[in-house]
């Protein structure tokens, strides 16, 4: 199995933490500098991190668990909040100019992008605030499988975004995405929780169940060609009728995770 398998595979929302062992100031920005490996909407990386390793205020983030008895947050050495800039694209700019030095990015498309991104967001606040959740949900994520993969686990947290902004002094412009506890694993952590698709019976979950493919059917594919012909571009596309799910999957698709635990397997069936 490849490294990355392994990583994913292992990663469990864990338990127990060992509360003793603490994790240093170097890896937690090594840690960091990790998650931001993750993408966002024209680079913005609207991500922020907050690290809490003192114990007093990590028994206070405890009360703003929706869930009861989140012992496991006080016990781990670190709780993370992943917070999202709602004013992250104003400083999209500068973000671009080091695209541009380095030879990834022309100029003039560069400019382009930041006048588009700060229209947009600019004008949508809503807009704004759902792409600094998605990457900094991202990063959350990326953020958990560093960690897995340097030997800690983790659990995100459910909470209440008010309480958490008044205990970690939260400026208003962010929104909290994700809160994270990790450290050193403590005892015998669950195993992974079974996945959708549900098995049936004794017979394995259809793919089905959680996804499907989409393609155009015939009159969709003469349309979209007769849009692609016509001159100026403005012959209707007949959507939605025209896009169908495809019954007939690849059978090439193979589940990257296979989990069989206590009796129970959700290999995929491909429909
Ligand atoms: C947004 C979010 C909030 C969560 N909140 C909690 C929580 O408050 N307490 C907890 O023990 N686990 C929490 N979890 C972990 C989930 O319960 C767990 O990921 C899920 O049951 C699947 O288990 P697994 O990650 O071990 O496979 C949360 C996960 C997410 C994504």
């Amino acid at each position: 199995m490849s490294e990355f398998l392994k990583v994913l595979n292992e990663r469990t929302a864990a338990k127990h933490f060992d509360s003793a062992t603490p994790i240093s100031v170097q890896e937690i920005q090594e840690l960091v500098s990790e998650a931001c490996q993750a993408p966002s909407s024209f680079n913005i990386q609207h991500w922020r991190f907050i690290a809490v390793a003192d114990e007093r205020i990590r028994e206070r983030l405890k009360d703003t668990t929706i869930a009861p008895n989140q012992e496991r947050v006080a016990n781990a050495p670190l709780i993370f909040l992943i917070l999202g800039d709602l004013n992250a694209h104003k400083r999209l700019e500068s973000i671009l100019d080091d695209t541009v030095r380095v030879g990834l990015l022309a100029r003039e498309v560069a400019d382009m992008w930041s006048t588009i991104a700060n229209g947009m967001y600019g004008c949508d606040p809503r807009l704004a605030r759902d792409e600094a959740i998605r990457s900094g949900s991202l990063a959350a994520t990326t953020l958990m499988f560093a960690a897995g993969n340097r030997g800690y686990v983790s659990c995100p947290i459910g909470f209440n975004p008010a309480q958490v902004m008044e205990i970690l002094s939260v400026s208003d412009h962010c929104v909290p995405v994700m809160m994270l506890t990790v450290g050193r694993p403590a005892g015998r952590n669950n195993a992974r929780r079974p996945r959708l698709p549900r098995p049936r019976g004794n017979r394995r979950g259809k793919v089905t169940d959680i996804m499907e493919i989409r393609k155009l059917n015939a009159s969709g594919i003469s349309a979209f060609q007769a849009f692609l012909d016509s001159p100026t571009g403005d012959t209707p596309l007949p959507y939605p009728e025209a896009i169908l799910t495809d019954p007939t999957y690849s059978d090439s698709i193979e589940p990257a995770v296979n989990i069989e635990h206590r009796g129970f397997s959700n290999r995929l069936e491909l429909a």
